[in-house]
């Protein structure tokens, strides 16, 4: 474990959403995720496993490593510098990180995208990292505890997983692709989708796509 002094703590009492992105494909949820919240005013305490690197570099060209990644994080979301202080990125073998204890009062976690690996982590309750420490505080808490996995096909392994978690109170949002409205017809549409929808359960207002019953065209009366 690494022993370099953590961030300081904010003033701001909000309580923040922690966000846990994985080596699953998909980074560009989590990071959209993050773009909106602090856009929201909200705190964000980020999390990346070390295998999440690499997928990061490959899908977004950004790479993650060394000392500043908050600042990095910022930039590569081109959001202003003062944004920064809204953003707390902690190592995920830092055990010893505010979001590692349920005393530290929290928003809720979404671990987006969710690689089978994390998940198999989260689901036996094999607390050895950060991601997989804080979504286990999450759910000991009663916090909302989102996960988006990301695997196609699942096996049975996965499956399982995803059910013992959707049995303690976890929400299992997998980033399906959804037609029905002229909203999700593009990448970024479908991004937007599945991250409004996280938005949703952590009971956020956003404009992120529009709701049934909104659109142009839809029934006006019974
Ligand atoms: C480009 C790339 C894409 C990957 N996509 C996925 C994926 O969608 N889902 C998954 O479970 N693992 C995926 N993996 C494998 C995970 O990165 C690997 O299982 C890793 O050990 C997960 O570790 P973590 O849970 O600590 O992030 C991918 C790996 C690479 C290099």
């Amino acid at each position: 474990m690494s022993s370099a002094p953590l961030p300081a703590q904010p003033q701001n009492p909000n309580k923040p959403v922690v966000v846990g992105i994985t080596g699953a494909s998909g980074s560009v949820l989590g990071f959209r995720l993050i773009e909106e919240l602090l856009l929201l005013n909200q705190r964000v305490e980020l999390v990346m496993t070390e295998k999440s690197y690499q997928v990061i570099f490959e899908e977004t060209g950004l790479k993650i490593g060394g000392q500043d990644k908050a600042q990095r994080v910022i930039q590569h979301l081109n959001l202003p510098t003062e944004r920064v202080e809204q953003l707390r990125v902690y190592e995920n073998n830092r055990l010893d990180a505010p979001p590692s204890s349920g005393t530290h009062m929290t928003h809720g976690m979404a671990v987006i995208p969710c690689s089978m690996g994390t998940l198999g982590r989260i689901a036996n309750g094999i607390t050895d990292t950060l991601v997989a420490r804080a979504a286990d505080v999450t759910l000991k808490e009663h916090r909302k505890l989102i996960v988006v996995p990301r695997e196609s096909p699942f096996n049975q392994i996965h499956l399982r997983n995803l059910s013992t978690l959707a049995q303690c109170g976890a929400v299992i949002l997998p980033p399906m692709l959804s037609f029905y409205l002229p909203d999700f017809g593009t990448i970024d549409g479908q991004i937007n989708y599945t991250v409004g929808k996280v938005l949703d359960q952590l009971g956020l207002a956003h404009n992120l796509y529009t709701r049934w019953g909104q659109h142009s065209g839809a029934l006006t009366t019974s």
